[in-house]
């Protein structure tokens, strides 16, 4: 898994992980500032941790990728998360782990990718707003969607309160949306696949 923050929905994955009959176990969390506050939850759940700082690397953002890819497969890890991670991917990276990485991003794509997202959808108008769990393509916050929670905006609502309810729903969607994943990839043989989560 790889943070740059707080965690949040990191702590959501640890604590669908720590369930017996969840499909996945955590490898390793991977964090681009050793500052991350994130490091320290996962290093209190007993979960092993590393920083690849990016700054050494003064922009090399393939030789960093190159390190977190040799860290990420030395932990054993099979498939990466991305929780809260701050870095823009190069084809380096999201080519390694094609159709076995995802991220979260807080709202209702292809709506509003990049940063932001709740200030934009206040300033849009839009009714409905949200997360949504996708698979990691060379584009950013683009690619396949594999589920999606949606919130309502409320009148008067500020970025922050608009920004907590979606909160609320990612650390739900996260762990759905990646078991769902897993199970479904070693059904894919012989079920169809099922539509995408949808939560409301
Ligand atoms: C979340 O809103 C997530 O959707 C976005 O970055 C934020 C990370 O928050 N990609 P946290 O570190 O998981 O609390």
């Amino acid at each position: 898994m790889l943070i740059s923050g707080r965690g949040s929905n990191m702590r959501a994955l640890i604590d669908a992980c720590a369930m017996p009959d969840f499909p996945a176990r955590i490898a390793l969390v991977l964090s681009n500032r050793p500052d991350a506050p994130g490091l320290e939850v996962a290093r209190s759940a007993g979960l092993r941790t590393e920083v690849v700082d990016h700054r050494p690397f003064r922009g090399d953002r393939v030789a960093h990728e190159r390190a977190i890819d040799a860290a990420l497969r030395d932990a054993g890890a099979e498939l990466v998360c991305l929780a809260g991670y701050m870095r823009l991917l190069t084809p380096f990276l999201t080519g390694a782990w094609a159709g076995r990485m995802l991220n979260i991003h807080p709202s209702l794509l292809p709506a509003f990718p990049g940063l932001h997202t709740h200030e934009r959808a206040l300033a849009a108008g839009v009714k409905l707003h949200g997360c949504t769990v996708h698979l990691v393509t060379e584009v950013m916050d683009e690619g396949p969607i594999l589920g999606q929670a949606a919130v309502p905006v409320h009148a008067g609502d500020t970025p922050g309160q608009l920004a907590a309810r979606v909160l609320e729903q990612e650390h739900v969607l996260y762990p759905a949306a990646l078991r769902r994943h897993l199970t479904r990839d070693a059904a894919a043989e012989t079920e169809p696949a099922a539509g995408p989560l949808l939560f409301l």
